[in-house]
């Protein structure tokens, strides 16, 4: 059955097919068109115009959504939305003065998740994770990326990914899943870290490419955790199964993660809280998208990213969550929007670009259609409550504009 959204007072198209990103000051420029109309055929956008231009087909239901804003869906390319137990006692902790760090070196953190995880079965986690998705959907997200991370043994981690597979199967918009053994290093490597990188690289690599569980490979490469040196052993492991990187870099301190990102050609480096002139640079001359994380930032209190500089630069930039028990707790899109634009200085439109075509970019979705309301896309967009324009999402921080979620052509 065709459908035809009629007054859309903002249409949100974002880019036309063939465009699959936007960077620089092109962001500030998604294609909208204002008081317009939008047709999808099935799952998929069949057309969009002006209001003028609309011709009515008396077989079609018509659905006037005056006043309202219709955009793509989220695209949130970074998550770790399976997990066995939710953290606030360091989130307390944090309030008393110790740092991410601290907490982590005594045990908590990563290691902390990682030995709750181990005890969890997997129905559970599959259980709680598909209830965190169906949360983030209702509130606007379209694709999503999930990492393992908190397993950090062979049986572990393959449970996570067993997990995002079974998530895949489950829901109607596109999941995909990053492996992150390389999240932190379990206590009993502690002193013998080859170790666990060889166990990373002789076990858990070839048994996930065996059951083809991962799209992609990421590891923490900052301070405290992994090397920029462990970073690249890893990641040409990951290569030789055909694991492109998406890795988080720069959160804690200036790592070198960037450089050794894009010296694997990463889809992605992810967070970025700590940049200079040579990293922006570096990613200049790459097709890595600059994803941000600015709910993380907010979390643990700490310096928020030069978006403005990235963009600046004329780099990809995209926005996230980073969904996760200990630094961002939260997989409210709306909410990374109004951080971007109130904490980071993005434009409205900037902050829409980086969270749909720029999203669903960095986890190679925009070419096949997400992202972007273009015809042929997929029709996984939002309807907002009755607004006076895009700028009404960031500005109520907190709240929920988005009144319907479309996914596929279908109201959820
Ligand atoms: O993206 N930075 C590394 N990993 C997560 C945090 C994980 C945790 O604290 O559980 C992040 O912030
Ligand atoms: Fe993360």
């Amino acid at each position: 059955m065709q459908k035809v959204f009629t007054n859309i007072k903002e249409l949100y198209i974002i880019a036309d097919s063939q465009t699959h990103k936007l960077q620089g000051k092109a962001m500030q420029s998604p294609i909208c068109i204002k008081n317009g109309y939008l047709r999808v055929e099935g799952s998929k956008v069949k057309e969009y115009g002006s209001m003028q231009e609309l011709e009515v087909n008396e077989f079609e239901e018509v659905i006037n959504v005056s006043g309202k804003i219709i955009f793509p869906t989220f695209c949130d390319s970074h998550t770790h939305i399976v997990y066995a137990r939710t953290r606030e006692n360091e989130f307390v902790d944090r309030i008393k003065g110790l740092t991410y760090q601290e907490i982590a070196a005594k045990g908590g953190g990563i290691l902390n998740s990682a030995i709750h995880l181990q005890q969890t079965s997997e129905k559970t986690l599959y259980e709680e994770a598909f209830s965190r998705l169906q949360s983030m959907i209702q509130k606007g997200t379209g694709a999503v990326e999930i990492k393992s991370g908190y397993g950090l043994s062979v049986e572990s981690e393959l449970k996570m990914l067993r997990v995002i597979a079974r998530l895949k199967e489950a829901v109607d918009i596109p999941v995909k899943a990053t492996f992150l053994g390389a999240h932190a290093i379990p206590l009993e490597y502690k002193n013998n870290r080859n170790k666990y990188i060889e166990l990373i690289v002789n076990e858990m690599l070839p048994n996930i490419a065996a059951e083809k569980l991962a799209d992609y490979i990421d590891v923490f490469c900052d301070e405290g955790f992994f090397t920029v040196d462990e970073t690249d052993t890893i990641l040409s492991a990951g290569a030789k199964y055909g694991l492109k990187p998406k890795i988080h870099a720069n959160e804690l301190a200036n790592s070198g993660g960037i450089q050794i990102g894009v010296k694997h050609k990463a889809i992605s480096v992810d967070h970025l809280e700590h940049t200079g002139d040579a990293e922006l640079e570096c990613l200049l001359h790459s097709n890595t998208v600059a994803t941000l994380l600015p709910s993380t930032a907010f979390f643990l209190r700490i310096n928020y990213p030069n978006a403005r500089a990235m963009i600046e630069k004329n780099l990809c930039v995209a926005l996230a969550t980073d969904f996760n028990p200990g630094s961002s707790p939260s997989g409210n899109m709306s909410f990374v929007m109004s951080l971007a634009c109130i904490q980071m200085r993005m434009l409205p439109e900037e902050a829409l670009t980086a969270c749909t075509l720029n999203g669903a970019h960095a986890i190679e979705l925009s070419a096949q259609g997400y992202g972007k309301l273009a015809t042929n896309s997929t029709a996984n967009f939002v309807i907002t409550r009755p607004c006076s324009g895009l700028a009404c999402i960031p500005y109520h921080f907190g709240d929920n504009l988005i009144e319907q979620v479309w996914i596929q052509g279908r109201k959820i």
